[in-house]
């Protein structure tokens, strides 16, 4: 199924597929917000998959009761043949919006194009900048002021895709590496379900290769969305604690 084409209210609640490879952090809160936040009745996690057996993720994802895979990509000769059992893995369970969370391997065009506009990923920083590893480092190394994280549609050119959702902050004279790598993630927890709650909701619509912004309130830039400063984040969070 779709989602260009509006999914069918009986199609709901809508079926999501998470794909990591270690901590899965973010794997886990989408776990909650599905099960009594923010995202509840908008749809339900039908697998978390990982590449990597020993991904922390996955063990707190079967704790949760959810279903968990594990397609080790060391299993497979070369990356076609990886990719084939994933979608093999991916394709024996519903799945109507694959949610990359930490899932550190570059897929295809062919495996993109497979499930073309229904793949979403969090990269940590202000795309179109910094795209690919390590961004906190190299994002102090070049003396930048200001850092962020990104949430958008995957497309077959990696860390390429249309924006859905963005987090900014000030970088302080102090931040390290890990500290920015904390208060990036301190963003991601409500970044990515609010995302998905947009896209779940039917206020963003996702095309193969573009976004489409339904609801008025969302404030679109040239090049995307305007991003959500961390106050502004930090005061959300903590209101619905
Ligand atoms: C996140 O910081 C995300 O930005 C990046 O990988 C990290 C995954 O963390 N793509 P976790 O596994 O969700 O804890």
């Amino acid at each position: 199924m779709n989602l260009n084409h509006s999914v069918p209210a009986t199609a709901r609640p809508l079926k999501i597929q998470i794909l990591i490879s270690g901590t899965g952090s973010n794997a886990i809160n989408i776990a909650h917000q599905f099960k009594n936040g923010q995202l509840s009745g908008l749809g339900e996690i039908s697998q978390v998959i990982s590449n990597r057996p020993k991904a922390q993720g996955l063990n707190t994802a079967q704790e949760l009761g959810l279903a968990t895979l594990c397609v080790d990509h060391q299993d497979y000769e070369d990356k076609a043949a990886f990719e084939t059992a994933l979608i093999h893995a991916i394709d024996s369970k519903p799945c109507d919006l694959i949610v990359l969370a930490g899932f550190m391997r570059v897929l295809s065009p062919e495996f993109v194009s497979h499930y073309a506009g229904r793949i979403i990923n969090i990269h940590p920083s202000l795309l179109p900048a910094y795209k690919g590893l390590n961004t906190h480092q190299r994002v102090l190394d070049a003396g930048e002021t200001h850092h962020g994280v990104s949430v958008h549609l995957v497309i077959p050119d990696l860390d390429a895709g249309p924006l859905i959702g963005q987090a900014i902050l000030n970088i302080k004279s102090d931040d390290t590496a890990e500290t920015l790598r904390q208060r990036i993630q301190a963003m991601e927890y409500w970044l990515y379900p609010h995302c998905l709650q947009l896209i779940l909701s039917g206020d963003i619509q996702l095309m193969t290769d573009r976004v489409i912004f339904k609801a008025p309130h969302i404030q679109t830039t040239a090049t995307g969305v305007e991003p959500w400063p961390e106050d502004v984040i930090l005061n959300q969070t903590m209101s619905t604690d």
